[in-house]
């Protein structure tokens, strides 16, 4: 296993490229299912994540092969229909199969995902949305079995907004029989980018980038090459380094749009942004203001930036407070925070963290994907060195971190340990 070895205390400056979207890729690669043939996902970035994808596609008989950030899918041969616990428990997103199998096959067998490290994230939508389109959904064993012979078109409404749901239940619904209505669908650019590739694929979709999606299936769909859209959680979080370490950095390969909340909450904490284009540039020559920010769907800030954020907050003067709405018990990463010198209470759904003149180097471990690079943003600014262990979520998202953070000046070492 890998640990980082990082010395803190150095500014961010300089440039780097913005790699593709991890939860674009993540849902274009399984809508591959929905028409057998060859396509080429470009812009797919090379992370454990998008192994683990390819992994389960090609349990279920796909081709898969990244080379240099361009993806190459064979989906002619699906001839297993079983999304086993092995991948899905190690991602998510696996789950995405379920929708696509059953619209194109007639038969799913999908590992429920169970918890994350951080709380309970139940699939109930995904169910509830499959079996308005008539599919019949068993559970057995820690399995979802989803069987139809023909998905009908039906009138869907999610109570809550959701990124999987809608992505899943879109993929089934181009397929179905008639017409299907989604209300309250998910607003996320990678949704968005998902329909987009559907339309592409010859799917009949009104309303994208709403979140009221008017689905008219089709017989059958075909393969098509796809770009993926650049990743806004990579994009914010080099923000925030930059932010943090006092620095100066421009983001190239980005979309902007995509980021208006978290460059708003960046220019209240006293950053300076420019746009232009697909470029950001961020400097900041001050100590951040305490600023506050709350979780919502997209285009709110996004939960995936709360741990970053309340890092970040660390160094600000006073006390901000930090509320997840979306994922409430997604706290994992303070006791760490605290290991590094923070001071950080957690009530309810929100931390509430009061700036610290200075964070001291330390050994801390990585729980989460996200709640692991506010560790490195922590050892970046802190007093000496600090070791993280479990790097390994990291990879899971982030394409060459290190390499990049280095490139600007950062000291990273990657290092083996015997540590887990
Ligand atoms: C996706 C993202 C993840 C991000 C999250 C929220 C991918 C691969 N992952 O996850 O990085 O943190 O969106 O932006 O794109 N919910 C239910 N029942 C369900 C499904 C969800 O109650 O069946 C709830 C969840 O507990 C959560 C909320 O809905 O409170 C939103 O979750 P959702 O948008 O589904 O997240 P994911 O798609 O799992």
């Amino acid at each position: 296993m890998d640990k980082f070895v990082i010395q803190g205390g150095t500014k961010l400056q300089g440039t780097i490229n913005i790699s593709g979207a991890k939860n674009g890729s993540l849902a274009l690669m399984p809508a591959t299912l929905l028409a057998p043939g060859t396509y080429h996902l470009r812009n797919t970035p090379n992370l454990r994540d998008v192994w683990t994808m390819s992994r389960l596609m090609g349990s279920l008989g796909a081709f898969c092969e990244l080379n240099d950030n361009e993806l190459f899918l064979d989906t002619r041969n699906i001839n297993n229909f079983e999304a086993p616990y092995e991948h899905v428990k190690k991602m998510r997103a696996s789950f995405y199969v379920l929708g696509p199998l059953v619209a194109r096959y007639g038969m799913a067998k999908v590992s429920l995902p169970g918890g994350c490290a951080w709380g309970p994230r139940p699939v109930d939508l995904h169910l509830k949305g499959l079996e308005k389109l008539g599919a019949e959904i068993d559970l057995s064993s820690g399995y979802v079995l989803a069987k139809a012979d023909k998905l009908i078109g039906s009138k869907i409404h999610f109570d809550i907004s959701s990124v999987g749901a809608t992505g899943n239940v879109l993929m089934a619904a181009v397929l179905a029989k008639g017409n299907t209505l989604i209300t309250n669908a998910a607003l996320e650019p990678e949704i968005t980018a998902l329909a987009r590739m559907l339309v592409k694929m010859g799917a009949k979709i009104d309303g994208i980038g709403t979140s009221q999606l008017e689905i008219e299936g089709v017989d059958s769909l075909k393969p098509v090459d796809e770009e993926t859209i650049p990743d806004r959680i990579e994009a914010a979080t080099f923000l925030i380094a930059a932010a943090m370490t006092q620095g100066k950095i421009q983001l190239n390969k980005t979309n902007p749009y995509h980021l208006s909340s978290v460059i708003a909450k960046l220019e209240e904490s006293g950053a300076e942004i420019d746009v232009n284009s697909d470029v950001i540039t961020l400097e900041m020559n001050e100590k951040p203001k305490a600023t506050d920010i709350v979780t919502a769907v997209y285009p709110g800030i996004p939960t995936d930036i709360q741990a970053q954020w309340t890092a970040y907050m660390l160094m600000a003067d006073g006390s901000s407070k930090i509320t997840d709405n979306i994922y409430r018990d997604r706290f994992k990463h303070v006791p760490e925070l605290i290991r590094l010198g923070a001071n950080i209470d957690i009530i309810d759904n929100s931390a509430i963290v009061s700036g610290v003149n200075m964070l001291k180097g330390a050994q801390v471990m990585s729980s989460d994907l996200r709640g692991s690079v506010s560790l490195v943003l922590g050892a970046l600014v802190a007093d000496g060195t600090s070791e993280i262990y479990r790097i390994y979520h990291l990879d899971r998202g982030y394409e060459e971190l290190e390499k990049k953070l280095n490139n600007l000046g950062a000291n990273i070492k990657r290092v083996k340990t015997d540590i887990i």
